[in-house]
This record gives structure tokens, sequence and C-alpha cells, in this order.
């Protein structure tokens, strides 16, 4: 296990390398998740940053997919977006997957939002549709936050009583209208992956009240929670969860949805992110 002084002297030496890098404080952090980092390239005067040359930040495990911080303004805004995120199930550890969402914390950054492709769980959703993140349920069988507590970064025992900010998902379901979207909300339960569920997973999933099914988000919003960071979350409902159709799942299906959602998903995340910052 990494010591406190180690974390936090490897958060500082990323942060000050991104630092460096730009003129101006960073307001807003974006993950974005699979198939859905087409929205970076809109950001104006962008800085790009691939992960591999910040220092300690993870080491890609797959080849060719690596990611790239890209640090630019949108409507004036100026953000930093995660093109591409570490996934739990690729191996990497709950300390490396949250990583980033503690640079952005200690550079100062104070809002966050995450987005995801997910299975639809409830019966309403069809792929394709954009939902707000209301709540999740860790299902991962991990917390990033075991161990000794970083008092420095936050508290030993966090509320997460609303882990995703109410009032930018009102405002969010306001705009999704207006977009002429569902303005839908749901529960988002995170697996740990890498295979799909069965249907009598997802029976289970449906029984305890979940919405939504992914492999991802919830260890970066308990991380950012944990360093008082406003979070707004969105999936891409790209499939319905095992059992909820005949449709076999395949990783080539959630892709080519995120790919056919790609403008409205950059739509409604650029206007969402005119309410948070
Ligand atoms: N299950 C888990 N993760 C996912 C799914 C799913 O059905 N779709 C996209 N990510």
């Amino acid at each position: 296990m990494l010591k406190e002084k180690a974390l936090t002297t490897m958060f500082a030496e990323a942060k000050k390398y991104l630092m460096d890098k730009i003129q101006n404080q960073p307001v807003l952090g974006v993950i974005l998740g699979s198939g859905l980092g087409g929205f970076a390239e809109i950001l104006e005067n962008k800085t790009v940053i691939p992960y591999q040359n910040i220092p300690h930040f993870p080491q890609s495990t797959v080849k060719g997919h690596s990611g790239k911080l890209i640090i630019g303004s949108i409507d004036s805004r100026f953000i930093m977006v995660m093109q591409g995120r570490f996934h739990y199930y690729e191996g990497y550890k709950m300390s490396e997957v949250t990583f980033p969402v503690r640079v952005m914390q200690v550079m100062g950054i104070k809002n966050l939002i995450v987005t995801n492709a997910a299975g639809g769980i409830n019966p309403e959703y069809e792929p394709g549709d954009l939902v707000l993140i209301k709540d999740h349920i860790n299902l991962m069988g991990a917390n990033p936050l075991r161990g000794t507590n970083i008092s420095s970064l936050g508290p030993r025992f966090p509320d997460l009583s609303e882990a995703y900010d109410k009032e930018w998902r009102q405002k969010g379901l306001t705009i999704m209208q207006e977009l002429g979207l569902k303005p839908l909300e749901g529960v988002y339960a995170a697996m740990s992956g890498p295979s799909y569920e069965t249907p009598a997973e997802i029976r289970f999933l449906k029984t305890i009240g979940a919405d939504l099914v992914g492999m991802s988000t919830v260890p970066e919003v308990i991380v950012a929670k944990h360093g008082g960071m406003n979070v707004l979350g969105i999936s891409c409902v790209t499939n319905y969860a095992a059992g909820i159709s005949e449709h076999k799942l395949s990783h080539a299906e959630v892709i080519a949805v995120t790919e056919k959602t790609e403008k409205t998903f950059t739509r409604t995340l650029t206007e969402l992110i005119k309410v948070t910052v």
C-alpha cells in the first residue's frame, strides 16, 4: 500500500506538470465514457496531453488505448476533459482508477461531470437515450476510499446522500426537454465487469432499484464527493440490459450506439456545462 505522503506527492507532481502547461484555472472536469470521446474535439484553444506524459498517471494496459487529457474552452469556460478513463475491470487498482480525479481536486477543480455507456434496465429506456444519474449502487465489491484516510483530502466517512447534485439535475432535465429529448433520470448500478450481467443479475438489479448498469463511474464519483466536488452524471443507454430483450450483448453494439448518439450527446453535454459552471 502506498503511503499517504507518497500519494499526495504524486498528486502534487501531476498537478504541477499540468498547471505548467496551461494559462488558466480549469473550473470543471469532464470524464468521457466509452465511445463518447468525440465531445473533446469541440473545445477551443486545446492543450492535448497524452496520459503517458503525465507524472504518475496509470499506464494503459491496452495498446493504442492510452487516452488523453484535453484542456480548453467551451462557451468561455475553461475545462479539463478526460478522453478515456481507467476501468477497474482492466486490472487497475482503485487508487489508479481514481488518480485523475484526485489530480483534478488538488488542481482546485470543484465541479465534475461523469459520463458513461450503460445498459438500460428500466423498461422505458431505449438504446440511444441519455439519462441523468440521480443516484448509484456500488456493487463493484471495492471502494476507492478503503485504507488510511488522507484527511487533507476529505473525511473518513463521507456523506453520499446527494452524490449527484439535485439542482444541476433539475436544470439538466429542463435542458433535455428543451432539446426535444425525454427528460430521464435513473439509478446507476456499478458492476466490476468485464463480463456483462446475466438475466438473473439484471432481475436482481431491477429489484433493488437500479435503472442502469455499467462498469465505471462510481469509483470516480466516490472520490470526487470525498474531495468535496459537485458532481453531475449522464449515461448513454447503449443496449437493453441482459434479458430485457432477446438480443445478445456485444461491445461492438455499445460503441455503434454511442457513435450514433454522438451529436445529441455533444449538444446535451455542452448545454449541461452551462448550467454547472
Ligand atoms: N452492462 C454493463 N455495462 C455496460 C452495459 C451493460 O449492459 N452496456 C454498456 N456498458
